[in-house]
Order: C-alpha cells, then sequence, then structure tokens
C-alpha cells in the first residue's frame, strides 16, 4: 500500500507491519499494528510524526512520492517513543530546512535519542502556528502515555492527530474505522494496557480538548476514526472515570491453596477486613485469567496477596497476578501477603518483595500459619484482616 489522502492536501504516509504479534515486548498485537504518519501539504508542508527505523526505506520512499523532501518546514513529534521516531534520523538528512516542533520534555528525549544538534522549536501548551493556508493547534498531553506527550490539531480541517491517544494496534489496509474488521476489542485492550494506568492525565486532556471542533481522528496507530470521532473520546472518558463508591474502601484478595489451607485463611481475613466502610473481593488466583483482574487491581484500596510455599516459593498464579500489576498505577496501593506453610514458609516474604518493588506500600508483615491453620491461626488471620482494613480507612491498630 503507497499513500493515502485522507483530506485534500493531507496524506498518510504511514507503515503496515501486519506480522507484529508483541509491541514492546509485553503487549499483545494479534492483528499486527501500523505505524501512521501523516504529510500535510500546505504553504509550509508539515510532516507529523514519524515512523518506526525498520520502515525506513519505504517511508522515506512514500514521501519523496508526493513531495521533495528539502521542502518540508516543519516535522512535528507529539511523542517520542521509537515506534515514531526511529525513522527520524533518516528522515532528518534529507530534510535540511525542517524544524522539530515538539513540547519541552520531548525536546529533551530526543536530544538522548538523535544526540546531535536538532533545529527544533518547542511549543507551549495551546500554542498556534501558522503553515500559511493552514493552522496547527497544540494541546499538551502529558502521560498519553509518556510524559513528553501532545495532540495536534489542525484547526482548518478539524483533524485531531492525538499520537498514541485513540490508538490501536490493528492492522488493516482499508484504513479508515468503517472499513476496517471490528477493531473494538482491540481499542479497549490498547487504552486498558498503554493509557489505563494514565487514567487522571486522560481526564486532564479530555478536558483540554472538549470544545475543539474534532471531526477526524489521526492517530498514530491502526484505524483513522471519522464515523464518530467523539465516540471515542467518550469511550476514554468513560473507562478513566473512576466508578467505585468513594466512600467504601475496596480490598481485593487473591489468595491460592494447594490443599485449602490458604484458602481458610484468605476466608477468615475476608472475614475480619469487612467492615461497614470496606467491600471485600476474595480471588482464587488459580482459577482467573490475570489479564481479567486489571480493573480489580485497579479500582482496589488495599491488596492482600496469599499464597502457599512450595519448593520455597510463592505459586505462580500469584506471580501471574503481580506481574500484570506492573503496566497499572499500582504505586502507594496498601498491601500485605499472608500463607499457610509446611516447613519454610519462604512465600510471604517473596511476595512482599516483587509487591514493595512494585511500590505498593506493605502496611503489615504477614500472617502466616503452619499447615493447618488452627483455631487459634483463623483467630490470627481475623485480626489481620480487621487491622489491615483499619489501615485503609487511616486508623490502623497495627
Ligand atoms: Fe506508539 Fe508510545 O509509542
Amino acid at each position: 500500500m503507497q499513500t493515502l489522502e485522507i483530506k485534500k492536501d493531507i496524506h498518510w504516509v504511514g507503515v503496515l507491519n501486519a506480522t507484529l504479534r508483541i509491541f514492546d515486548i509485553v503487549f499483545q498485537t494479534r492483528f499486527g499494528s501500523t505505524y501512521n504518519s501523516y504529510l500535510i501539504q500546505a504553504e509550509k508542508p508539515t510532516l507529523i510524526d514519524c515512523v518506526h527505523e525498520k520502515f525506513t526505506p519505504e517511508y522515506l520512499e512514500k514521501l519523496r512520492s508526493l513531495i521533495e523532501l528539502k521542502d518540508i518546514c516543519y516535522i512535528v513529534i507529539n511523542h517520542t517513543e521509537m515506534d515514531h521516531t526511529g525513522a527520524l534520523p533518516a528522515l532528518l538528512k534529507e530534510t535540511p530546512n525542517a524544524q522539530i516542533l515538539s513540547t519541552k520534555t520531548a525536546a529533551l528525549f530526543l536530544k538522548n535519542i538523535l544526540h546531535g544538534d536538532i533545529k527544533g522549536k518547542m511549543v507551549e501548551d495551546g500554542e498556534c502556528i501558522s503553515l500559511g493556508n493552514k493552522h496547527l493547534k497544540f494541546i499538551h498531553a502529558p502521560y498519553w502515555h509518556w510524559p513528553d506527550t501532545m495532540f495536534t490539531y489542525l484547526e482548518d480541517d478539524h483533524i485531531l492527530f492525538p499520537c498514541d491517544g485513540f490508538a490501536t494496534h490493528f492492522c488493516d489496509e482499508r484504513l479508515y474505522d468503517d472499513r476496517v474488521d471490528d477493531f473494538a476489542e482491540d481499542f479497549q485492550y490498547y487504552y486498558e494496557h498503554i493509557m489505563g494506568p494514565y487514567r487522571k492525565k486522560i481526564l486532564e486532556a479530555i478536558e483540554k480538548i472538549k470544545d475543539l471542533d474534532i471531526r477526524l481522528i489521526a492517530p498514530s496507530h491502526g484505524p483513522i476514526l471519522r464515523t464518530d470521532p467523539w465516540k471515542y473520546i467518550n469511550a476514554y472518558k468513560d473507562w478513566s472515570t473512576p466508578r467505585k463508591d468513594p466512600g467504601k474502601k475496596q480490598i481485593v484478595i487473591f489468595y491460592a491453596s494447594m490443599y485449602g489451607n490458604t484458602k481458610k485463611m484468605a476466608e477468615a481475613i475476608g472475614r475480619g477486613a469487612s467492615t461497614i466502610n470496606t467491600e471485600v473481593k476474595l480471588i482464587d488466583a488459580a482459577n482467573v485469567s490475570p489479564e481479567f483482574m486489571r480493573c480489580e487491581i485497579e479500582s482496589a484500596d488495599g491488596i492482600l496477596m496469599g499464597s502457599s510455599t512450595i519448593n520455597g516459593d510463592a505459586l505462580k498464579p500469584l506471580w501471574d497476578i503481580m506481574n500484570v500489576m506492573f503496566s497499572i498505577n499500582v504505586k502507594l496501593k496498601k498491601c500485605a501477603t499472608f500463607g499457610a506453610y509446611g516447613w519454610s514458609g519462604e512465600a510471604t516474604r517473596l511476595m512482599e518483595d516483587r509487591l514493595k518493588g512494585l511500590k505498593l506500600t506493605v502496611v503489615q508483615p504477614p500472617v502466616k500459619a503452619l499447615l493447618t491453620p488452627s483455631d487459634e491461626d483463623v483467630k490470627r488471620c481475623s485480626i489481620f484482616g480487621y487491622d489491615f482494613a483499619q489501615s485503609l480507612l487511616g486508623s490502623s491498630t497495627t
């Protein structure tokens, strides 16, 4: 596929990566992805975003089919992650007259990506730049999903270029949202995994664009959104808006139990933690998909992890739960661990170490039970749960 004119004098000049199956090592891309870049052929020709280094020759060839590269005046870098800047060094060699437009943070990052003199201008939040017969407005959108990010709005054509925002890892050369196959699930997967940790920032940027007359969204990955752009913006808004009852603290207890002993502890802890101001969920980690636990983890104020010890380690389902936490904003959430054991009982300490590494706050020492929990152990578990709930309510008794 070559290029596509998405509006008069505005071309998609991106590349397709249909075979990509994992992005950034960890995110699934079951239908591949695209790296979208756009050429605005205004009086001052301008490029929006760039592509992955791997596709540099193809990308430059597409651009050359539309324009003399030396005529490009501006290159807008909305975000500096290398899937959008990989081809930039080669591009800059052929665009001696181009000035890079970016946020201040992106300019700092670019210094460490390009390692040379950069002809650039840092744009302020809300700043407008004239391309002669067209006009760009820049909207800073930090943490969509890096601190460097901004959106670019082409005022005359009512197009928002939000880079990774409203993007999807979904490769379909028909490109438009009304032409490609159903990508709703992948659109949400992208939001949850890439933008989800920054919900507050998502809402802040949406507030900034709410009065723009956006008629088309041209993101940096996947389909171009033209049928109802606000449907996608409102979906982000909806997914980013906190739902829990602010009056109640949410506690989620994940456990895995080989012979029911850790489960018995989890149940006692759950009873102890249940007060009028808490909502407690008990989840058998061995029977759920960790990916589907993201909402539970995100909405929890406190997280308890319980595992039997096997071969000096915690059980795999607990590690799997903790592995999804790295892409969720769990920083400073309160946590503690528990578990039954036979002779050594390392599981609780190992889980604690991992939780601390994820920047959660361990609020109390583990509770452990040797083999089958006695009545006294069950009582200790109940107190442990109560103390944990109290720590969330701000009046710990521990
Ligand atoms: Fe598509 Fe954050 O890069």
